[in-house]
């Protein structure tokens, strides 16, 4: 098949969903010039790096965790949100390592992760409409008629912010913040106050004699640096193309001067990047896009998805069926996991196509409350969790990874869980996302131990 000639703007051509109309066309060429100009923030090396991790999450070998904010915002920009971030999914990975026994891959929604797609190009709010909102790096939140105009300017913003976010999460995970010891210690204390069952405070404690041993054996933080320091990617959904764009750059270490070739093209505005559902129109801009870049990427699948259109996404998206290039994002809901997913993994594996398949439990299962609150229950989100290991496993083939919507603050947005959430507990004033409900902190620990309970992933 032949896709045509790719180049970095070559997405232009197509037709282009969730891409806002700027008004102010000049400012809009203005931003994208500087922001070409502006330094990568990750380096090619690095999302080569994850795609090896990726690698062998494919072959069986080790396990994806991906997770963060579904929408960064400019308001809440500041330390402790990253910290926090951090520290939720490094408590998570620890405790999935040690229940797995293999190494988790960890990918942050950070660092990027701001523009949002939506169903509805409009909102309405006591009889007046407006466009909607589309993420802090596009347009405002508040709901009048200035903040909703798209404004360039923002992508600048939403580049510093991430520049310095990237900049605490190398320092965190790099600096001594994510010791192993230290995660640990945390998630011990979790164990006691929480009520998380025996078997999870037996297995805190198991890992708890395992690195006392390790440290009586000379292996400690200061020692190894696979104890004091962990690897942390970035990822986010790569919607405004205009962004995306500006921060793609020729990677000059695979550069081939004799032949004339000068590199291959990263998005170096993360590590990896991915299509969202609304957006992988075979022929769209973001196909497009996402095609020539050489990133790890991610495609989210859901439930109108047939085999054969992901064959066409797969045979775009990664021709050489490269390992680790394509991970697989499942969002079907809770109720059609089990009859969607068998049919997808069938065709895949009937076709001998290497990918990463991950479960992304959050998005086919967000209902609204009887108080008008965007909401998911902890219970239908591990249910859907449950049915893709199912499927997998019935199918033999490696349920590699999981992809949520969380953070490390107290939020009251998600249902259920140990904590018991309820509706009325919602307008309580602790729901504070822009976008979609996340698990809290307390969800997302209590979901970690449950993965590893159900056992699937201790095989
Ligand atoms: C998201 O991951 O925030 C999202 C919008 O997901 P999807 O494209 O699967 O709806
Ligand atoms: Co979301």
């Amino acid at each position: 098949m032949s896709n045509g000639k790719w180049s970095p703007e070559s997405w232009r051509e197509k037709e282009k969903r969730q891409i806002p109309e700027y008004p102010d066309q000049k400012k809009l060429e203005e931003v994208e010039s500087t922001l070409s100009e502006y330094p990568p923030l990750v380096f090619a090396g690095e999302a080569r790096q994850l795609k090896n991790r990726l690698a062998q999450v494919c072959n069986g070998d080790a396990f994806l965790l991906q997770g963060g904010d579904c929408a960064e915002s400019f308001g809440e920009f500041n330390s402790a949100v990253i910290r926090d971030n951090l520290r939720i999914l490094l408590q998570m990975a620890v405790i999935l390592t040690f229940g797995e026994q293999k190494p988790v891959v960890k990918v942050g929604r950070v660092a990027g992760q701001f523009a949002k797609p939506r169903s509805s190009d409009e909102e309405t709010k006591d009889g007046i409409t407006l466009p909607s909102y589309r993420g802090d790096i596009i347009n405002g939140h508040p709901f009048n008629e200035a903040s909703r105009v798209p404004d360039p300017e923002r992508m600048i913003r939403g580049y510093v912010q991430s520049s310095a976010t990237m900049n605490l999460l190398r320092a965190l995970s790099q600096g001594g913040y994510a010791d192993l010891h230290q995660v640990h210690a945390w998630n011990l204390e979790f164990v006691k106050k929480s009520s998380q069952s025996k078997r999870d405070e037996k297995m805190a404690n198991r890992l708890d004699e395992t690195l006392a041993f390790m440290q009586a054996i000379g292996i400690t933080g200061d020692t190894s640096p696979q104890i004091r320091e962990s690897e942390f990617y970035t990822s986010h959904e790569a919607l405004l193309l205009n962004y995306e764009q500006a921060l793609t750059r020729r990677d000059s270490t695979t550069a081939r001067p004799e032949d004339g070739y000068e590199g291959d093209w990263y998005d170096c505005s993360a590590h990896m990047l991915w299509i969202g559902e609304r957006t992988r129109q075979p022929d769209g801009a973001h196909v497009e896009f996402l095609r020539g870049v050489k990133n790890p990427i991610g495609l989210k699948c859901g439930p109108t998805m047939t085999p054969d259109d992901l064959m066409v996404l797969v045979d775009k998206l990664n021709p050489r069926n490269e390992p680790g290039r394509l991970t697989l994002i499942t969002r079907m809901g809770e109720d059609l996991i089990s009859s969607k997913l068998v049919h997808l993994i069938r065709k895949i594996k009937a076709e001998g196509r290497n990918v990463v398949w991950s479960c992304d439990p959050m998005h086919g299962n967000t209902v609204v409350a009887p108080n008008g609150y965007k909401t998911r229950k902890f219970e239908t989100i591990l249910k859907e969790v449950r049915g893709f290991n199912e499927v997998h496993k019935a199918e033999g083939t490696y349920a590699g990874g999981v992809h949520f919507e969380l953070t490390g603050k107290d939020v009251v947005e998600c249902l259920g869980g140990g904590q018991n959430i309820t509706h009325a507990e919602l307008a309580k004033g602790a729901y504070k996302t822009l976008c979609d409900p996340r698990l809290n902190a307390t969800q997302a620990l209590e979901l970690a131990f449950q993965l590893v309970e159900m056992g699937d992933l201790e095989e």
